[in-house]
């Protein structure tokens, strides 16, 4: 079954049963500050499952371009995408988990003629704030003698999207083991604070990823191999000097989401939604270049194959065509020319056996070259690269704009820095103060080290956190992001520094002068949320950063040193 024929038949079976076919949203949500992107089918209607709003419909059926970005770094595995679409169905104070389970299995069942032992449901399991869903079993026990698995929060709990929302329990539909259809029983609202408040009238929000219902039910081996992606994938390969699977399924995935991204009016910057896209547009050049994809417009060409394929679904893509062209064309030069500049330097190493930790860092930090290229261009040439070195040099670089010592090399870094590691930068003082806050005051930083993708944050604490803790530094530092609060820079000397309350290594020697930031104040405030002495660069503002902090690890480093792996998502 071609992709396009489970589009069809999805909104059609739908349809019969009463809900209106509705257009699928522009990927930047309207009205709706407390998100970046559109991520879900279910955000158009946010207003419609709170009550804001009086429904215009009672039922809906969409297929909803979405991207999501949380998982990049697992693309290039079978399932994993950072552009997808989505099939739902909605009800708006209608009908209810009987119906919709019914449907659900109906449509997989009947529809797309998957035969009952390959399926099996889930169900959420109950906790001390929502109770197990006894309903949804019962209904499924109707329907047939299904596998039921009970599930936690963590699996069959689903929103809401951005700070606050409609969300609720879910039943998710597995097929072959792979979970293809997410049911929610929209039955709560969750304000910013966490707390959850039942809605007046419930609803029901249904999320099928399209690509993985298509993989799975072609026993295909991965969303790539599924009609429409085939296409794309098979063009990238045709230009690549390496096969290298990863790569082609990760600019594929990649040239999807960029292009859907400009029709819809994102352009590329260093900010929020226009940097997730130049983000995008940046791997597909690294991953071009590292298979040995030169030529130029490289980005464009795909995205051309791209409108071909998703312009009768997608008119938006034919219309925009020539702004998505010229935007990626226009992003791939500069980025080029970044690479380009590397590039020379690099060929300064080429006579080296080795390229030392400060070169490789050097290239990285001053020229803004993607280390893997280093890595792949010195494998090439037979040059060993000091992968170590690289590590200190860059966890050096940290503490030096930390402690504000050497401000010609961290200012030398402020315009060529991420702006995603500008935000953990940030990141990491609320966090030095929340951990203050919630363990004690002998808390002290040890060290950091900072990627666009996380934080490694070094403390002095004596004992494992333990999970209340880590619940209570995530809540201190939530609580604060997307906040308008200022982040002020003072220049003062180290004693004033100290005087006034600014945490910062004492033992060790500053200059005259150092930089003081201060979060929610300045330097002489009495009140503040954060007030350190650091080289920088910080945001401007808290509420320049959007995501929302979490602890993935909480370990020890070394004796009396903890050390947190913490996320923005
Ligand atoms: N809104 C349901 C889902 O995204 O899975």
């Amino acid at each position: 079954m071609t992709v396009n024929e489970i589009r069809e038949k999805f909104l059609k079976y739908f349809e019969g049963k009463g809900h209106q076919v509705m257009s699928s949203s522009s990927l930047i949500p309207k009205d709706d500050p407390s998100v970046l992107l559109t991520t879900a089918g279910m955000q158009q209607f946010k207003d419609w499952f709170s009550g804001k709003v009086k429904p215009e419909h009672n039922r809906a059926a969409t297929i909803q371009k979405c991207v999501r970005t949380g998982d990049i770094d697992e693309v290039g595995d079978e399932t994993h995408l950072t552009f997808f679409e989505m099939l739902g169905n909605f009800s708006f104070g209608d009908y209810f988990k009987e119906e919709a389970i019914k449907w659900g299995y109906e449509f997989i069942a009947s529809e797309l003629g998957v035969s009952d032992e390959r399926i099996h449901f889930t169900i959420f399991k109950g906790d001390k704030e929502v109770p197990r869903d006894n309903d949804s079993e019962r209904i499924i026990k109707k329907i047939g003698s299904f596998k039921i698995e009970e599930c936690d929060r963590a699996d069959n709990f689903w929103g809401p999207t951005g700070t606050e929302g409609p969300c609720g329990p879910t039943v998710e539909i597995y097929v072959d083991g792979v979970e293809v259809w997410n049911l929610v029983f929209n039955e709560y609202y969750q304000e910013a604070n966490k707390v959850l408040l039942p809605l007046e009238t419930k609803g029901v929000d249904t999320g099928a990823g399209l690509e993985r219902i298509a993989a799975t039910l072609n026993r295909v081996e991965s969303v790539f191999e599924t009609d429409e992606f085939k296409e794309i994938v098979a063009f990238i390969n045709g230009k690549m000097q390496k096969k290298d699977k990863k790569a082609e399924r990760i600019i594929a995935d990649h040239a999807r989401t960029a292009t859907f991204l400009i029709a819809d009016g994102v352009r590329p910057s260093n900010l929020d939604k226009g940097y997730i896209l130049r983000r995008v547009i940046r791997r597909i050049i690294r991953y071009a270049r590292l298979t040995g994809i030169t030529e130029q417009n490289i980005c464009s060409e795909i995205a051309k194959i791209v409108i071909d394929i998703y312009k009768s679904n997608y008119p938006e893509l034919e219309r925009e065509q020539k702004h998505i062209i010229d935007e990626l064309n226009l992003e791939e030069a500069k980025f080029v020319k970044v690479i380009e500049a590397g590039l020379k330097k690099f060929e300064h190493y080429e006579d080296n056996k080795e390229i030392s930790g400060k070169e490789a860092f050097d290239l990285f930090a001053t020229y803004g070259f993607p280390y893997e290229l280093t890595v792949e261009m010195a494998k090439e040439k037979g040059i060993k690269i000091d992968q170590a070195g690289f590590e200190a040099e860059f966890e050096k670089h940290q503490e030096v704009s930390r402690k504000g010592v050497d401000k010609k090399f961290a200012g030398g870094l402020e315009n060529k820095e991420d702006p995603k590691i500008i935000e953990y930068h940030t990141l990491a003082h609320l966090l030095l103060a929340a951990l203050r806050e919630v363990l004690g005051e002998h808390v002290h930083q040890k060290g950091a080290n900072i990627t666009a993708e996380r934080l490694r944050f070094d403390f002095s604490h004596p004992e494992k956190m333990t999970d209340i803790e880590k619940q209570k530094v995530e809540e201190w530092v939530n609580d604060k992001l997307g906040r308008d609060l200022e982040v002020n820079l003072d220049e003062t000397d180290p004693k004033t520094a100290k005087e006034k309350g600014a945490e910062g290594e004492f033992s060790s020697k500053y200059g005259d002068k150092v930089k003081v930031y201060t979060i929610g104040g300045n330097l002489d405030s009495t009140k503040f949320i954060s007030k350190e002495i650091c080289g920088g660069p910080h945001v401007g503002n808290l509420s320049e950063i959007k995501g929302r902090f979490r602890i993935k690890k909480e370990e020890s480093s070394s004796a009396g040193v903890r050390r947190i792996k913490g996320v923005l998502e």
